[in-house]
């Protein structure tokens, strides 16, 4: 596949999966993201706006990161409520409750304008769902805007990493075994950076936080942050980005990082902000070597 363009499902049909999550249940990998197959919306005076209408979250399966599945929409936008056409669902990531049984999706939910700063939860029985809404929140009363799921290798825990305070500053929430609740622990784990599309690994002793600048759809250069406690401060650390367009993270934004036996991938999208249904992806492996983590351009994965 090339990175940097929009992919193709099997079916020949571009991949609808923005700001999305890759990752296995079973011995199958899923792919969830944003639907945003239909035009951007047009503003009253006739010019394009740079968002679509919610359509919901699709689901693409994979026995191998290269051949994808379209499994439809797990979670399906509706005419009214949360999940309305003028409303905003971004960035949808999906995790297995052990305790419950069920798969759990969170998603950054809010009004058109971003001034609700949410997080939706939907749940199903199976990784295709259909998923249903139970729930909308601002995550211990902070807002959450851009958010990524994490569950800790080493504790086996899980939480919600979200961007609050107006951006300013990322959370670490933390949920219980059900993956629907919050416990109330919460931790400014990157204060006053004004970081979003955060996405984490964690290797040898370290966690790793890949973050992006806050400018809309525009690229800006990747910062990561590293701390050897998940629920401490972050210290933060470079660009990790190296070849060229570095400094614009190769024209992507974070989406995810998922990991593949020993080796971590980045997700990234490569935002087209007038026509957002055309948006590319990379995918490209993370090298993390004592404590640095860096990620080179690769025309292909
Ligand atoms: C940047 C975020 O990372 C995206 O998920 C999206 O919310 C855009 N901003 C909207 O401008």
């Amino acid at each position: 596949m090339k990175n940097g363009t929009c992919w193709l499902d099997e079916a020949g049909r571009p991949i609808q999966a923005h700001g999305g999550m890759i990752t296995r249940f079973g011995k199958k990998w899923y792919w969830y993201g944003e639907d945003k197959g239909a035009p951007n919306a047009l503003l009253p005076d006739g010019s394009v706006s740079r968002r679509v209408d919610v359509i919901g979250v699709s689901c693409y399966s994979s026995d191998d990161l290269h051949s994808w599945r379209r499994e439809g929409l797990a979670l399906a936008g509706q005419q009214a409520g949360y999940l309305a056409p003028e409303n905003v669902c971004e960035r949808p990531k999906v995790i297995y409750s052990v305790a419950t049984g069920k798969y759990v999706m969170w998603f950054h939910c809010d009004r058109g304008d971003y001034t609700l700063a949410s997080a939706g939860c939907a749940v199903a029985d199976r990784p295709e769902g259909p998923f249903t809404l139970i729930r909308v929140l601002p995550p211990n009363r902070r807002d959450c805007r851009d958010m990524t799921l994490f569950e800790d290798p080493v504790s086996g825990g899980a939480y919600l990493i979200h961007s609050g305070d107006w951006n300013k500053t990322l959370y670490l929430s933390e949920l219980d075994a059900s993956r629907t609740e919050f416990t109330g622990k919460c931790v400014a784990i990157l204060p006053e950076q004004e970081r979003e599309a955060p996405a984490m690994c964690y290797q040898d002793g370290m966690y790793y936080l890949f973050t992006s600048g806050c400018t809309g759809w525009a690229p800006n250069p990747a910062l990561y942050a590293a701390s050897p406690r998940l629920d401490g401060v972050f210290r933060l650390i470079d660009n990790p980005c190296q070849g060229p367009r570095f400094r614009t993270t190769f024209d992507g934004q974070s989406a995810c990082i998922f990991r593949d036996g020993e080796r971590h991938y980045l997700l990234l999208d490569h935002w087209q902000p007038t026509h957002l249904r055309d948006s590319g992806y990379s995918i490209l492996p993370l090298e993390i070597q004592n404590g640095a983590l860096q990620v080179t351009w690769r025309d292909e994965f």
